[in-house]
C-alpha cells in the first residue's frame, strides 16, 4: 500500500452544488483528518442546487466552507479564484453529466467538460508553476471506455472508446489532464467511476426518476428492453475513494472505482418497486404495473463493469455500503425530503423535461 499522505489545505471543489460534489464536500468536512478549507466553485446550472449543502453551510459557512458562484468556462474568473484563495488542491467534478442531455444538445458538454477543464488546468499551471505540493484530481467516468458485451470488466489499461457526446467530452478532459501532467509537470490524479446513487441525485438519472415516479404513480420509463447493465456504487463510497486517491494516490496515476455490483436495469427497477412498496406500505404489484418500455437511448451502451483491484490493493479502499442498505437509505431519503423534491419539481428541470423528453 502507498505510504505517502498529502496535506490538503485550500481545496477547490468544482461542481460542489451537484449530486456527487455536494456529497463529497459533506464527506470531506466530516473527515477527522481534514483540517483545511473547502471552496465550492459552481455556476448553478439546472443540476446545481445549494439546498444540497444547507447543513454544510449552517455548520461551516464562512469558516471552513465557502461558496463561489463562477463558471469554469470563464478563465479570468477561475484564475482569479486560484490566486485569491491560495488554492493548493483541486477536485474537479463540474461537468454536464447526463448522457440523454448530451444527445439532445452536445455543445454545452464540449464547452464545460472540455474548455472548462482546460481553463482549470491553465489556471493551475500558471499558479502552481514548479510546485509539487499541489494536486489536480480529475473526477471522470467509466463511460470513457465504451461499452462491454456480456463479459469482461474495465480497468486502468482499457483503451478509450467513448460512444456518446457526454463520454467523448469526458474522455477529452481525461486526455487533457494527462497532457498537462506530461508536458508541464502538473501533479494530477484521475479517477474513472461507475454509476453513483444516493441522496441529492437530480431526478433525471434513473434511480431518482424511478423513485419519484413510483411515489406519484406515474409510468416508470425503462429504455429499450431494460437489459442494459450498470455497476452501481453508493455515493459516499465514491467520495471515500476520491479522498484516498487525493491523499495517497501516486501522482500521474489513474484509479478506476466501481461497486462490483452489476444490475440489469429492469431487475433494478423491480427491486426499487419492492423497496418503495415496503417503505410506503403500498402494493409492489401496483408499482410493477407502472413499468413502461420506452424508445431506447440512441447508441445506448449495453454494459459497464469495473475491476478495481488496483484501487483496492494500492490504497486500501473498499466499498462500505451494500446495495440493499444503500438503496433502502436512498428511497427513504427521497420519501423523507419532500421539500427538496418539490423544489426540484417546480423548477427549471420540469420545464426542460417538458420541452425535451417524451416520458409518456
Ligand atoms: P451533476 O450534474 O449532479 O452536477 C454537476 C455540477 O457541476 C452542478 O452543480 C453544476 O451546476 C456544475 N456545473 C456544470 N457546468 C458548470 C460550469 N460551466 N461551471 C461551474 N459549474 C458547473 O453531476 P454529478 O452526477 O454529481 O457528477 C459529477 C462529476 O462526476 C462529473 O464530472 C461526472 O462526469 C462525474 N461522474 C459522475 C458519475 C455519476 O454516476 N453521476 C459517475 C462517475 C463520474
Ligand atoms: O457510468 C457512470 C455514468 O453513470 C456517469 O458518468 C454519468 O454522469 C451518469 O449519468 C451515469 O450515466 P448513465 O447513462 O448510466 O445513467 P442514467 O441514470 O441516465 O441511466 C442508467 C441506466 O438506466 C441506463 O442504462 C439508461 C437507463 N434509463 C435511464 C433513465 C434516466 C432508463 O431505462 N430510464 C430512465 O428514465
Amino acid at each position: 500500500m502507498t505510504e505517502q499522505s498529502r496535506t490538503l489545505s485550500n481545496v477547490l471543489v468544482t461542481g460542489g452544488a451537484g449530486f456527487i460534489g455536494s456529497n463529497f464536500i459533506r464527506f470531506l468536512l466530516s473527515d477527522e483528518g481534514f483540517n483545511g478549507k473547502v471552496f465550492n466553485l459552481d455556476s448553478l446550472t439546472y443540476a446545481g442546487n445549494l439546498e444540497n449543502l444547507r447543513d454544510v453551510h449552517d455548520e461551516h459557512g464562512g469558516t471552513r466552507y465557502h461558496f463561489i458562484e463562477a463558471d469554469i468556462r470563464d478563465f479570468e474568473r477561475v484564475d482569479e479564484i486560484f490566486a485569491k484563495y491560495e488554492i493548493d488542491t483541486v477536485v474537479h467534478f463540474a461537468a454536464e453529466s447526463h448522457v440523454d442531455r448530451s444527445i439532445v444538445g452536445p455543445r454545452a458538454f464540449i464547452e464545460t467538460n472540455i474548455i472548462g477543464t482546460v481553463n482549470l488546468l491553465e489556471a493551475a499551471r500558471a499558479r502552481w508553476a514548479g510546485r509539487d505540493d499541489v494536486l489536480f484530481h480529475h473526477v471522470s467516468t467509466d463511460e470513457v471506455f465504451g461499452s462491454l458485451g456480456e463479459t469482461g470488466q474495465f480497468n486502468e489499461s482499457t483503451p478509450y472508446d467513448p460512444k456518446s457526446p457526454y463520454s467523448a467530452s469526458k474522455a477529452s478532459s481525461d486526455h487533457l489532464v494527462r497532457a498537462w501532467g506530461h508536458t508541464y509537470g502538473l501533479p494530477f490524479t484521475i479517477s474513472n467511476c461507475s454509476n453513483n446513487y444516493g441522496p441529492y441525485q437530480f431526478p433525471e438519472k434513473m434511480i431518482p426518476v424511478m423513485i419519484m415516479n413510483m411515489v406519484d404513480r406515474k409510468p416508470l420509463p425503462v429504455y429499450g428492453d431494460g437489459s442494459n447493465v450498470r455497476d452501481w456504487l453508493y455515493v459516499d463510497d465514491h467520495s471515500s475513494a476520491i479522498l484516498r486517491i487525493m491523499r495517497s494516490g501516486r501522482s500521474s496515476e489513474t484509479y478506476v472505482v466501481g461497486g462490483e455490483n452489476e444490475w440489469q436495469n429492469l431487475k433494478l427497477v423491480g427491486s426499487l418497486c419492492t423497496i418503495v412498496a415496503e417503505e410506503t406500505k403500498g402494493d409492489a404489484d401496483e408499482l410493477l404495473d407502472l413499468i413502461t418500455f420506452v424508445t431506447d437511448r440512441p447508441g445506448h451502451d449495453l454494459r459497464y463493469a469495473i475491476d478495481c483491484t488496483k484501487t483496492k490493493s494500492e490504497l486500501g479502499w473498499t466499498q462500505r455500503h451494500t446495495f440493499a442498505e444503500g438503496l433502502r437509505h436512498t428511497v427513504r431519503w427521497y420519501l423523507d425530503n419532500p421539500t427538496w423534491v418539490n423544489h426540484i419539481r417546480s423548477g427549471e428541470y420540469r420545464k426542460w423535461m417538458e420541452r425535451n423528453y417524451d416520458r409518456r
